[in-house]
């Protein structure tokens, strides 16, 4: 019999978790913990078999439910096995990070609440959270005060708001309203990225009406590092994007002399720093993002170097109103209030509530810890790379931030090596290309990564170079 409580006159029924919820939770706790205990027995990417026994999810839709406990077993059973071990401290692939365990905690509990974080009247508990949440990455990466926040999916989404802020913004500034006149009349502007930016920058301007041929590439520097002198005259009509970590080699633009360009002609600077940005949080390698406080708005990720969760991309923007009147959805349901709303700041309406996790891990470390998770991933990095020097490997690049790049002298080799080390069932790393060939990249972006874990990995590529070079 379910019970019963009277409140204020009003005899309410208390729930209970029930067998089936509860047992649910439990199950999928046990799940969980199974899943955590083996992650070091666990090969970095999913092996064959794992792999072909995905193909037991190609069925139809079923007619009749399957029983949740079934359907749960079957995640487990068949879908664990094929994740990449990405909570592991052996997974150096792409630029994707680990997860703090109060992180993950906390996202069961935010899971639980089921919260909408599109406006305040629909949690003021996010709401509150956001706004903190907004204040401690300001102040972490060492922006002005003022500077507003917006939590959405990643950092290709992050892009999207902020370049939106800057289109709107640098035409407002004109006289031309885009929101009444619309983008087609518009003065042109003068849209400048480096021919390194990243391809989430270029999809980006390309959601937001700017074709290849309106947008001028800027060269770079071996590094990939945008060359200043052969940056073209900017004015009020530009908006020049920089980058604060490339996904290849890790490098930072020269930041501070450029902002100082775009300041004196009053153009718009965004910086895409989606793992990179976090440097500012430490005093050893803010060297790398001096002068990022001048631009107009940046994009980092806290699913990446912060160890968050996905999926939690950050939009700043020191220009509040521009974000807010680019970004703003208005109906006759939508109630926005005094406190924060934070759909004002993001491109969706529905989120879940990305500020939970984020407050958690943040104030789990604290500023020292943040300082400290950047220093530690830098420092594997380095010494990763030094110990691939002392096998025989040529580092195509001296690690920057949490990252490098190796290379053989013929393709073949190059892509013989990743290949052995990617089936090698103890570390995988991605490959990419640089300056037309092809490369193998190392991204350390995992708290669990240790000194053993790196010593592990070295040996795994030792071996792949002794079988090429033998
Ligand atoms: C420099 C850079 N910018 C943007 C992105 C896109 O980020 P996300 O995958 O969070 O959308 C990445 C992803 O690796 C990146 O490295």
């Amino acid at each position: 019999m379910m019970r019963k409580e009277t409140i204020k006159g009003h005899t309410l029924p208390v729930l209970q978790c029930d067998k089936q919820y509860g047992g649910l939770l439990e199950q999928v706790s046990q799940y969980a913990f199974d899943y955590i205990n083996t992650i070091y027995q666990k090969p970095p990417f999913p092996d064959e078999k794992a792999i072909q026994e995905l193909n037991v999810f190609d069925e139809e839709l079923p007619f009749d439910g399957v029983d949740a406990f079934a359907v749960i077993k079957q995640l487990h059973e068949i879908g664990s096995p094929a994740t990449t071990a990405e909570i592991g401290g052996r997974f150096f692939g792409f630029v994707n990070g680990g997860l703090f365990p109060v992180a993950h905690a906390a996202e069961w509990l935010a899971d639980t609440w089921n919260q909408n974080s599109a406006l305040y009247v629909m949690s003021p508990v996010t709401s509150k959270l956001e706004m903190i949440c907004e204040l401690w990455i300001v102040q972490l990466l060492r922006l002005e005060p003022q500077t507003a926040m917006g939590l959405v999916t990643g950092s290709s989404n992050a892009i999207i708001c902020a370049l939106a802020a800057a289109r709107n913004e640098l035409l407002n500034r004109q006289g031309y309203s885009i929101s009444e006149k619309g983008f087609r009349n518009a003065p042109p502007l003068h849209v400048l990225i480096s021919e390194e930016a990243h391809s989430s920058v270029k999809a980006a301007l390309s959601v937001l009406g700017f074709g290849t041929d309106e947008i001028e590439m800027l060269a770079t520097d071996e590094l990939g590092r945008i060359k200043i002198e052969t940056v073209p005259k900017l004015d009020k009509n530009t908006l020049l994007i920089l980058q604060a970590g490339n996904v290849n080699g890790g490098s930072f633009d020269p930041i501070d002399k450029l902002c100082d360009m775009a300041r004196a002609a009053g153009a718009w600077v965004h910086i895409d720093g989606a793992f990179g940005l976090w440097a500012a949080a430490s005093k050893k390698y803010r060297v790398l993002t001096k002068g990022i406080e001048k631009a107009d708005s940046w994009s980092v990720d806290a699913h990446k170097t912060l160890n968050a969760g996905y999926d939690c991309g950050i939009v700043l923007c020191r220009h509040r109103n521009a974000l807010v009147s680019a970004l703003q959805a208005n109906g006759s349901y939508i109630a926005y209030g005094t406190q924060r709303d934070g759909m004002l700041y993001t491109t969706e309406m529905s989120r879940r509530a990305r500020a939970i996790p984020l407050w958690a891990v943040l104030k789990t470390l604290g500023s020292s810890g943040v300082e400290n998770l950047v220093d530690t991933l830098c420092g594997h990095t380095e010494y990763f790379a030094e110990q691939l020097k002392k096998v025989g490997y040529t580092l195509v690049n001296p690690p920057v931030f949490n990252q490098f790049m190796i290379a053989c002298e013929t393709e073949e080799q190059t892509a013989q090596i990743l290949r052995i080390v990617q089936n090698s069932g103890i570390c995988w790393c991605s490959g990419s290309q640089w300056k037309g060939k092809n490369i193998i990249r190392i991204s350390v972006c995992s708290h669990m990564t240790t000194k053993n874990d790196i010593d592990i990995s070295v040996a795994v590529f030792k071996a792949a170079y002794e079988e090429v070079f033998s």
